[in-house]
C-alpha cells in the first residue's frame, strides 16, 4: 500500500452525512479508492486483520450490506452480519442505543442502516467506535453519494459545467439528497430535478444547492434527457408512503427505454443506485452508457474499502 500524500483526517471518525466532507477530503477519498481498486482486483490484503465490523441493518439491503462485508473481507477483517433483526434482541424490544452499546463491545466499527432519519447520529452518540451511516430513512446515504460522485468524476473529471439530471422520488430518496449536496461541493454542476410535483426535492436541499448553482425543476424526463451528461434515476420509495394507492399511481412514472436513450447524448452516463423496480428496461443494460450494473456497483466496494481503512486508521 502506498503511503498517503495527505494526512488521514478520518481516524476514529463517524461517517454520518456528506456535509462533513471538504473538497480536499473528497479528492483524498477518491485517490484512496483508486488504490483500493488495485488491491481488490489483485485479491485481498491483511490491512484490517485486527478488526471486526458490525453490519447493523434494520432495513433491506443488498449492495450496501454486501459491499461493506466484501470490503471488510478484502482487507482481511471479520464481520458480524445483522440483517433484518428478526433474530437479534431488537425483536425483543431492545433500543437502538443498547444494541449499539452491545456491538461496540464486539467490533471496531459499526455500519448502520435504519428507517428513522437521524438514527445513525443517535448510534454515533453512544458508540465509542466509528459509526458509518448506510442510510437513515429518507435522510442521507453518504457512502452511496461518495461512490456515485466517484463514478461521475471517473467519467467526467471536469465537474464545472456538467449537467446532471436527478430523476424519480426526490422527496424520499436519500441517495439523491446526499448526492446533490455532495456534487455542489465539487464544482459548478447544473441540476435538473426531475420528479412528479408531490415527490419534489425537499426545500432545505433545494435552498442549499440553489445558493451555489443553477437548478431547473421539471416533471418530464423527455424534456431534459437530451441535455444531461449524467442521468441518475431512482426508485419510487414504496416503504416511505403511508398511502399505497398514491404509490401505485406513481410507481411507473419514469421508465427509461431504448427509444428514450436514443434522445440522450452519445457520451452521457445512465446511473441508478439500485434496486430498480421497472425504472430502466432490461434492454437498456447493454447500452455502453449504462453504468449501474458495472462501474457504479464496483465503485461501492472500492469506496467502502477506503472508508473502512480510513476510519480504522490504516491508510
Ligand atoms: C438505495 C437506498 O437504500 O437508499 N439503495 C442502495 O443503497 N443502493 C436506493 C433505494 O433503495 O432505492
Amino acid at each position: 500500500m502506498k503511503t498517503a500524500n495527505t494526512k488521514n483526517r478520518f481516524v476514529g471518525k463517524d461517517i454520518l452525512s456528506v456535509d462533513q466532507f471538504s473538497r480536499e477530503d473528497l479528492d483524498w477519498i477518491f485517490s484512496k479508492a483508486r488504490e483500493m481498486r488495485e488491491v481488490a482486483q489483485k485479491g485481498r490484503t491483511n490491512l484490517l486483520s485486527h478488526a471486526i465490523l458490525t453490519a447493523l441493518f434494520y432495513e433491506p439491503s443488498s449492495r450496501t450490506f454486501g459491499s461493506f462485508v466484501s470490503a471488510m473481507q478484502k482487507l482481511g477483517g471479520g464481520f458480524i452480519p445483522l440483517q433484518g433483526m428478526t433474530y437479534s434482541s431488537v425483536a425483543k424490544g431492545e433500543t437502538l442505543e443498547d444494541t449499539v452499546r452491545t456491538f461496540e463491545c464486539y467490533s471496531d466499527v459499526i455500519v448502520i442502516r435504519h428507517p428513522e432519519v437521524g438514527s445513525a447520529k443517535r448510534a454515533a452518540a453512544v458508540a465509542s467506535v466509528p459509526v458509518i451511516n448506510a442510510g437513515d430513512g429518507a435522510g442521507e446515504h453518504p457512502t452511496q453519494a461518495l461512490l456515485d460522485a466517484f463514478t461521475i468524476v471517473n467519467t467526467f473529471p471536469k465537474i464545472d459545467g456538467l449537467k446532471v439530471a436527478l430523476v424519480g422520488d426526490l422527496l424520499n430518496g436519500r441517495t439523491v439528497h446526499s448526492l446533490s449536496k455532495l456534487l455542489v461541493k465539487m464544482g459548478k454542476v447544473e441540476f435538473f430535478f426531475v420528479s412528479p410535483k408531490i415527490l419534489s426535492m425537499p426545500q432545505e436541499i433545494k435552498d442549499h444547492v440553489n445558493k451555489r448553482i443553477q437548478v431547473s425543476e421539471v416533471e418530464k424526463l423527455e424534456e431534459v434527457i437530451g441535455k444531461a451528461d449524467v442521468v441518475y434515476i431512482t426508485r419510487i420509495q414504496k416503504e416511505r408512503f403511508s398511502d399505497l394507492t398514491s404509490y401505485e399511481k406513481l410507481k411507473n412514472y419514469y421508465v427509461v427505454t431504448k427509444t428514450l436513450m436514443q434522445k440522450a447524448k452519445k457520451n452521457m452516463i445512465l446511473m441508478h443506485p439500485l434496486p430498480r423496480v421497472g425504472e430502466i428496461e432490461a434492454e437498456v443494460d447493454k447500452d455502453k452508457r449504462a453504468v449501474y450494473l458495472k462501474e457504479q456497483m464496483r465503485n461501492g466496494l472500492y469506496i467502502r474499502m477506503a472508508l473502512l481503512a480510513a476510519v480504522l486508521g490504516k491508510i
